[in-house]
């Protein structure tokens, strides 16, 4: 397998951490998880406008330039021969001796690797189980941030409960999931927790919002509470690997009739369309 180290595509085995490396020792490091379909980056604008705000919003300097970064990926995703998957990319402040406060120069250390990945059609069809679990994460989860600690213990108490995602509560509102964003319908209204701090605002999310417009939902983006959201008629996570999937039960609470509802499959199906 080769991976993309900065603006090079290497052998796996050539690439190694170095023991300074921020990521590796604070988290201080960025990333995105794009999904390929047919060979094709999807959302690729979308996923790399959210890397350069997150860059940005941590004063980590882009190693390259953002468009030579864009030919470097399709360069990668055709080198590794894999038409349905997904990159991961992350990128690091880059190596120094461990201080907290950024180094005065640092290069930032850029790598990528493709790899396959299926689509869930079963959760996708059926729906799955989730659990809630408090969100405990810092103030700046709009930052695609390496630090998922947060998010890591909530999927891990999910999975013990042989749950499929883990719906974060802070202070009685619903954030967004472990790994997802989480929209929720009533009547005709679709709701959904604002893009601020609390949440990341997700591509799927976003895609989302714009295929909302071709349905009778009205989109409500207002946080709600847990008490409101299991009382809705349907729920829905999405991400870009799980695309739209319907959430059938929330701890041990059905939501609606217990099955993928009305909205949430003609969402699906909308998304379906735009995947080819
Ligand atoms: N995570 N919220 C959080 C906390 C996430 O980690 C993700 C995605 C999303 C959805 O974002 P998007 O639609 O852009 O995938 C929302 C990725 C998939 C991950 O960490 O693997």
């Amino acid at each position: 397998m080769n991976i993309l180290l900065n603006n090079r595509i290497v052998p796996r085995e050539s690439f190694s951490l170095d023991l300074e490396d921020r990521g590796f020792q604070f988290g201080d490091g960025i990333y995105e998880v794009i999904r390929i379909y047919d060979g094709i980056l999807f959302e690729w604008e979308a996923h790399l406008e959210r890397l350069v705000r997150s860059a940005k919003e941590l004063m980590i300097p882009l190693p390259i330039p953002v468009n030579t970064l864009y030919q470097n990926l399709q360069l990668l995703v055709r080198d590794s021969e894999i038409t349905d998957g997904s990159v991961y990319l992350q990128i690091t402040r880059g190596s120094a001796p461990r201080f907290h406060a950024f180094p005065e120069k640092t290069d930032p250390t850029l790598v990528a690797y493709v790899r396959e990945m299926q689509r869930p059609l079963e959760k996708m069809k059926k729906g799955i189980k989730v659990i809630t679990a408090e969100d405990i994460r810092w103030l700046r989860v709009d930052i695609k941030s390496l630090n998922l600690l947060g998010n890591v213990l909530a999927r891990q108490k999910a999975v013990e409960k042989g749950a499929g995602e883990a719906i974060l509560i802070r202070d009685g509102m619903v954030t967004e999931g472990s790994s997802s964003n989480v929209f929720a319908i009533k009547g005709n209204h679709c709701f959904t927790h604002p893009a601020n701090h609390l949440i990341l605002n997700g591509i799927t999310r976003q895609v989302v919002l714009r295929l909302l417009k071709d349905t009778d939902l009205t989109l409500k983006e207002t946080p709600i509470t847990l008490g409101e959201l299991l009382e809705m008629d349907e729920v829905f996570i999405t991400n870009t690997g799980q695309e739209v999937c319907p959430v059938i039960q929330i701890d041990e609470f059905k939501i609606g009739k217990g099955t993928p509802g009305i909205y949430t499959r003609q969402l699906q199906f909308a998304f379906e369309l735009l995947i080819g």
